[in-house]
């Protein structure tokens, strides 16, 4: 058992869980306002230079193509599916996290990377790229409100009420979603863990099995239970670990009985969805076929007909015959391009509510030509720099990761 004893936290609801319910909407519509009209409606993003804030979306667009012109092959924008059209159309590769990790990897030619996604992500490709390359996240307010539920100091304290309680016969092997902070990501590489994403978390859960009699899974609970329901383990096999409660909330008994520990975090966009609404779809669209990303509940995945990371997503609507109807249980963004994309098939989200990802949206077109106009002078704004003692580790997990077949 346990030999320190912890107080309860008070629950906080992360500031950008309120922020994401402020930018749901009944249209469809989601035009980009100026950064002036974006701050009027209170949000908490980063200050920039006021001359940014009135630029239409002509001069910003005006803007990034010079800009893109002048740097050439020093520049390579990643732009994450989530990512407005107004920023996408701008990003020199598109994907989900782990594709885009795989090209921060590969990368060698660029001196700077811009990249149009969250801090995580930013994160990741500072640590996968050379020294000599730097990476920018246009704003730096832009988070991720499930990796926030996941601090550093909890982890390590479950971590270490872990050991305690189970010591080295528990074998627990740590596995982070990459949406998670840096300092995590190194706890798992020094601790035999890896990190993985939504679309090889089956792998790495395989992995980690092959290593270990547990998994502690972090950050987001559903990811993991959808993952490992259907490797075959059982939820009466699984317990959720609240950071506010000692000893997450269990027993110790229960912790040495437990095969997968899920940390209490979700995603505030994907737990949205709902099998009631999926049950509508299927009532006005006789035929449809619904997909899901897998940071959905379990029972939105079990009534959907298939899950995948926005990678899949995307191949199976482009691939699917003419005439299909799909609808989707993701970010709007993406639903609205992939509607666009395939005039030839009906594409709906499933929420008839529109929430885009409150933080993915920080990434606002007049931040991306606030940092590539810096890169013209020859200034480094928003540069992410992972520390290096942490970089360490959290490369080791990376990369074994990346040895994973996707
Ligand atoms: P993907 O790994 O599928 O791109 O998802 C990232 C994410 O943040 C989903 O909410
Ligand atoms: Fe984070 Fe959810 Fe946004 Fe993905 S969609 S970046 S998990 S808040």
């Amino acid at each position: 058992m346990t030999t320190r004893s912890r107080q309860p936290k008070p629950f906080t609801i992360p500031l950008t869980e309120l922020e994401q319910s402020a930018f749901c909407q009944t249209g469809s519509e989601l035009r980009t306002k100026t950064l002036a009209e974006e701050f009027n409606a209170g949000v908490t993003w980063q200050k920039v230079p006021i001359r940014y804030l009135k630029l239409s979306p002509d001069e910003i667009s005006e803007g990034i193509a010079d800009a893109k012109a002048e740097l050439g092959k020093d520049l390579t924008i990643l732009g994450h599916h989530y990512q407005r059209a107004d920023v996408v159309q701008y990003a020199d590769f598109r994907g989900d996290s782990y594709r885009l990790s795989q090209m921060a990897a590969n990368e060698r030619e660029a001196k700077y990377v811009a990249f149009c996604g969250v801090h995580f992500m930013a994160e990741t490709a500072d640590i996968l790229t050379s020294d000599d390359q730097a990476v920018i996240l246009p704003n730096l307010a832009a988070g991720c409100s499930m990796a926030d539920m996941a601090q550093m100091e909890d982890v390590q304290d479950c971590w270490d009420d872990m050991s305690t309680v189970l010591g080295d016969q528990g074998e627990v092997v740590p596995v982070t979603y990459m949406n998670s902070a840096a300092s995590i990501k190194a706890l798992c590489g020094r601790n035999n863990g890896l990190v993985c994403t939504s679309s090889n978390a089956d792998a790495a859960f395989t992995w980690a099995f092959e290593r270990g009699k547990r998994v502690l899974f972090m950050p987001d609970q559903h990811l993991g239970r959808n993952t490992a329901l259907k490797m075959g383990i059982s939820e009466d096999d699984m317990l959720v670990w609240s950071p506010f409660k000692p000893l997450g909330g269990h027993s110790p008994d229960a912790l040495r009985r437990a095969k997968v520990i899920l940390w209490e975090g979700h995603c505030s966009v994907h737990t949205r969805f709902t099998a009631d609404q999926i049950a509508d779809a299927r009532k006005s669209y006789p035929g449809v076929q619904v997909i899901v990303h897998p940071e959905c509940t379990r029972e939105t995945v079990d009534a959907a007909d298939y899950s995948g990371s926005t990678e899949t997503i995307v191949r199976m609507v482009t691939d699917a015959p003419a005439g299909s109807a799909w609808g989707i249980g993701t970010e709007i963004n993406l639903v609205n391009r992939l509607a666009q994309e395939n005039p030839d098939k009906k594409v709906f989200c499933l929420d008839p509510i529109v929430c885009p990802c409150a933080t993915m949206y920080r990434v606002h077109p007049a931040y991306l030509l606030w940092v590539l106009e810096g890169l013209r002078s020859g200034i480094v704004i928003n540069q992410i720099q992972v520390p290096q003692e942490i970089a360490v580790d959290a490369r080791v997990a990376l990369e074994r990761m990346l040895d994973l077949q996707a």
